[in-house]
């Protein structure tokens, strides 16, 4: 599957539903998402179908592994009051995988694209990369590779105080969208879309770190700094920007953008 055939799925997957939407709003999806840690209950059966389904594809397109989960609260007990702390989460996906080339990048081109599917569907979600034990999940690393992270989904509440106040000290430290690119001459109105598209993206502790640049007529995405889940962030970052300004990525740090 190429880059394009993998969002015109995407699409079909969504228009094809309802029958009702021609094209996503992604931006509007994009600003919906927030990451939700406490919830009410699992994905319901058949929009939980629909979202193993694209996994299972996103799956084959990428060789990375994502596996479904239920029901482990061992996995999220004992973490501190507020950062990483959820509540009554029943269903989500794990992701990771053997020696595939950019595997963590394509855990957070996939896995984001998911993340937008359960928002469209009217559930939370959030990435953990660091606030879970892994012992306490149905994840064998002799078959399956190694564990990067989970994505937690389900159905939420409005958002209730608690994660109202996590938030407000969360996003306040967001950056703007000009200070996570750089230009050598003025861009085209597609490049401030997908800026303001990335800007609304998720990132580990909220650092944004994904850098786009626009030179010599060429659009290229980088992370520099050494976190973990620096190439998570980065595959979900070049997917908001790919998303809003309609066109494919070349895998891998530096790697260059082709307009649709
Ligand atoms: C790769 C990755 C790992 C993350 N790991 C955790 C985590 O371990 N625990 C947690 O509570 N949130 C985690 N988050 C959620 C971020 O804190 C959150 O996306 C960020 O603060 C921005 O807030 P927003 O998603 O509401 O826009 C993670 C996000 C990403 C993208």
């Amino acid at each position: 599957m190429t880059e394009k055939e993998k969002i015109d799925y995407n699409r079909e997957n969504k228009t094809g539903k309802t029958g009702a939407e021609k094209t996503v709003d992604w931006i509007e999806l994009m600003e919906k998402r927030v990451s939700r840690r406490t919830y009410a209950g699992a994905v319901p059966k058949q929009e939980w179908d629909l979202l193993c389904r694209m996994a299972q594809n996103f799956q084959e397109a990428s060789g990375i592994r994502i596996r479904p989960f239920f029901h482990v609260p061992e996995a999220f007990r004992g973490f501190k009051a507020g950062y990483g702390l959820f509540h009554g989460v029943e269903s989500g996906f794990m992701l990771g995988g053997g020696n595939v080339p950019d595997r963590r990048e394509k855990i957070g081109y996939f896995g984001e694209l998911l993340v937008l599917e359960a928002t469209r569907m009217g559930f939370g979600s959030c990435w953990v990369g660091g606030t879970y034990r892994p012992e306490a999940l149905p994840w064998d690393p002799e078959t399956d590779g190694k564990l990067d992270c989970l994505l937690v989904m389900g159905s939420v509440w409005e958002p209730r105080w608690k994660e109202k106040m996590l938030h407000a000290v969360i996003r306040p430290r967001s950056k703007k969208w000009e200070q996570m690119c750089a230009v050598d001459s003025p861009p085209p109105a597609w490049f401030k879309e997908g800026m303001q598209a990335v800007q609304l993206a998720p990132s580990a502790v909220n650092r944004q770190p994904v850098m786009f640049f626009w030179k010599d007529g060429n659009v290229t995405a980088r992370v520099s700094d050494m976190n973990a889940y620096r190439d998570v962030d980065l595959g979900i970052a070049k997917l908001h920007f790919a998303l809003a300004a309609g066109g494919n990525w070349q895998w891998g740090n530096g790697g260059v953008f082709s307009k649709g």
